[in-house]
């Protein structure tokens, strides 16, 4: 790895070249683009990230989900230097290229079922939650989306009607998609419904009452939630909402673009449940960051869209195929899954230690390097001031964590799937110590 492979502090939190930068920043960018750590980055390798002022950070959020094989891994690197000297685009509208259709292939083989499949590639995650309804509501000839409470889906406009939180991602910017309608979620923790079936009853009786399966094109769920506080549903919960779905012919969409990619020790945080959807929409980790996302589903209905329906200028990018076939090689070749379990094991034993003996650590969940804690007053209340301070802590302390929950509650630790044992240790022994001092 480019960078030695531990955390090093040689000024405060953030030194003074961050500080130039960000006052720069502040005059050239406009102050709804904010940042979570006052630091900028210079280089980045593994499960590190080294800043302007030369402080080696522990990266526990993986640019928030997305290089999960490690940063700048190096047949990612290689493989976008050869693509970018061949070609850097063409448009695969106007003349296509081997390399996006290899990803479609790819994609085909790795998400749930082995039915016969079709991908479409886009830029980012909300474009391809949009295009997902798209093509749900081209291949059903309905209109009606279901979402959940505490659902993240993006911040373009339908995507923001989908999102449930209001501030940030929504407040101001409405008015927003219609026909998006928003069911309970299964959050154990919170609702004290442990049978997910109990659940999903709660949530099909709202759908049905207040939307109706003959008006519904789509529903859409994140199998594990991501910003809404790493939510991990009830067992047989995601089960009954799909058999629903498929009872109905609603097109049951899993938008795993925090959740997919080897990040929660399966290729697809469905496969945990045996549960196949119909729409897969995949991004974030599928290219170690490179702009690249995808919808990937029953080939009936994907080619549901008639032609030129679906793309844009820049959708499945040379560069960023070639970063995603790198992506995938490294992932199968190092075992890098498998990987994902091992940092479950240790983070879940450690966090649960944690919890034993603090009381506001009032629960600790997640699957595989998708972990979080979520943070109570003495009243069981969301403590979203102590998430904050926690956070501050250890970002003072060189260790970079997210906070996320619809109470912003939530500490979440998403670390690329090469970090290192000790480094994770470290990282949390940092945060035990500023749960200590807070
Ligand atoms: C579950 C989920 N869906 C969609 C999105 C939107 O992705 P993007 O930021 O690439 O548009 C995100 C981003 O965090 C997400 O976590």
């Amino acid at each position: 790895m480019a960078l030695t492979q531990e955390r090093r502090l040689v000024t405060p939190i953030p030194g003074p070249a961050s500080q130039a930068l960000m006052a720069r920043k502040q005059a050239a960018v406009p102050t709804g683009v904010a940042t979570t750590l006052p630091v900028f980055a210079a280089e980045a390798s593994g499960g590190i990230v080294k800043d302007v002022d030369g402080n080696q950070l522990i990266d526990l959020g993986s640019g928030i989900a997305v290089t999960t094989v490690g940063v700048s891994a190096p047949r990612v690197v290689e493989a976008v230097a050869a693509q970018a000297a061949a070609y850097t685009h063409t448009c695969f509208m106007v003349t296509p290229y081997e390399p996006y259709v290899a990803v479609a292939e790819a994609l085909n083989r790795l998400t749930p079922g082995d039915h016969d499949k079709r991908t479409a590639l886009f830029n980012s995650g909300a474009e391809a939650v949009e295009n997902a309804v798209k093509i749900a509501r081209a291949a059903t000839g309905r209109q009606a989306v279901v979402v959940f409470d505490h659902a993240y889906h993006g911040r373009t406009n339908l995507t923001m009607a989908m999102t449930a939180k209001s501030m940030p991602y929504k407040h101001g910017f409405g008015p927003f998609s219609p026909e998006v309608y928003r069911a309970p979620m299964s959050y154990p923790f919170r609702d004290g419904v442990k049978d997910g079936r109990v659940a999903a009853a709660r949530a099909i009786d709202v759908i049905e009452k207040q939307v109706g399966a003959a008006n519904l094109a789509a529903v859409v769920i994140e199998p594990i939630q991501g910003e809404g506080g790493f939510v991990v549903p009830a067992e047989g919960f995601l089960a009954a909402i799909a058999q629903w779905c498929t009872d109905n012919d609603v097109v049951f969409v899993a938008d795993e673009v925090q959740s997919g990619f080897g990040r929660t020790g399966a290729m697809y945080a469905c496969e945990h449940e045996g549960v196949v959807p119909d729409l897969v929409v995949t991004a974030k980790g599928v290219a170690d960051g490179l702009p690249l996302s995808a919808v990937t589903g029953r080939a009936a209905l994907m080619d549901a869209a008639h032609a030129s329906g679906l793309g844009g200028t820049y959708g499945g990018n040379p560069l960023a195929c070639a970063a995603a076939l790198a992506t995938i090689e490294t992932l199968e070749a190092d075992g890098l899954v498998a990987r994902a379990g091992e940092i479950e094991t240790l983070m879940l034993d450690r966090l649960h230690r944690l919890a034993a003996d603090d009381r506001r650590v009032g629960d600790v969940r997640g699957r595989g390097a998708m972990i979080a804690v979520e943070l109570v007053d003495d009243s069981g209340e969301p403590d979203a001031a102590l998430a904050k301070a926690l956070a501050a802590s250890c970002h003072a302390a060189g260790v970079i964590v997210l906070t996320c929950g619809t109470w912003g509650n939530v500490l979440r630790f998403l670390p690329p799937l090469t970090i290192s044992d000790d480094l994770l240790h470290e990282a949390l022994d940092v945060l035990t110590t500023a749960l200590k001092e807070a």
